[in-house]
């Protein structure tokens, strides 16, 4: 059986389509862990509501970089997963954990990458910029993770309109209902490849 673990800092609508996806058999897997940087968001009510071990590291909780990263690595070793799963999770893996995980580490991105990927490029702000230049359409990437950020290989993407009267909020939403079908079907087809 699959074994994953999440990592989220936010409403963690992805990480719940994910476990519902899970739950309804669509995906054979089982979701270990949820990592959060976040001990109040949403991702982390929705672990508890599913039973699923909720750790809490953050410079908050571990202000010095090396215990940060200790931290991380002791919950990477404890569950030995196959495959972590970065749903919505707002700052960058630290290298260590990155290598630890070479090939192994997804994430979503709320555009078509190469496009509006990298520095700046989080939340709204992604969807801001889509709007300004009046693009045609925009989408989602899961992609893996490597060093620079929103650069690993594409793994596949999921494309949406853009409406000329769109604001960027409204244009995340559509993006995000996407985001929902795309993920847990591209953790299921790359993990048939593993
Ligand atoms: C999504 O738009 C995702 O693409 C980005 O962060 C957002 C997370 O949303 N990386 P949610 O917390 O899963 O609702």
């Amino acid at each position: 059986m699959l074994k994953i673990g999440v990592m989220a800092s936010g409403g963690g609508s992805n990480f719940k389509a994910i476990i519902d996806h899970i739950g309804e058999g669509d995906l054979e897997a089982q979701c270990k862990f949820l990592i959060t940087n976040n001990g109040t968001c949403g991702a982390v009510e929705h672990a508890k509501e599913y039973g699923i071990p909720v750790y809490h590291i953050s410079g908050k909780t571990h202000p010095v970089a090396a215990e940060y990263e200790a931290a991380l690595m002791d919950v990477l070793n404890r569950y030995d997963v196959d495959l972590l799963i970065l749903a919505g999770y707002m700052k960058a893996l630290p290298v260590c954990i990155v290598r630890r995980m070479e090939n192994r580490i997804l994430n979503i991105h709320p555009s078509l990458l190469p496009k509006y990927g990298g520095k700046g490029f989080w939340g709204i702000h992604v969807h801001e910029a889509v709007v300004a230049a009046h693009e045609k359409e925009s989408g989602a990437t899961v992609h893996l993770v490597s060093e620079e950020i929103d650069q690993g290989r594409i793994l596949a993407q999921a494309k949406v309109p853009v409406m000329e009267d769109d604001t960027p909020e409204v244009l995340a939403a559509r993006v995000l209902e996407q985001e929902h079908n795309l993920y847990w079907k591209t953790i299921r087809d790359y993990a048939a490849q593993l």
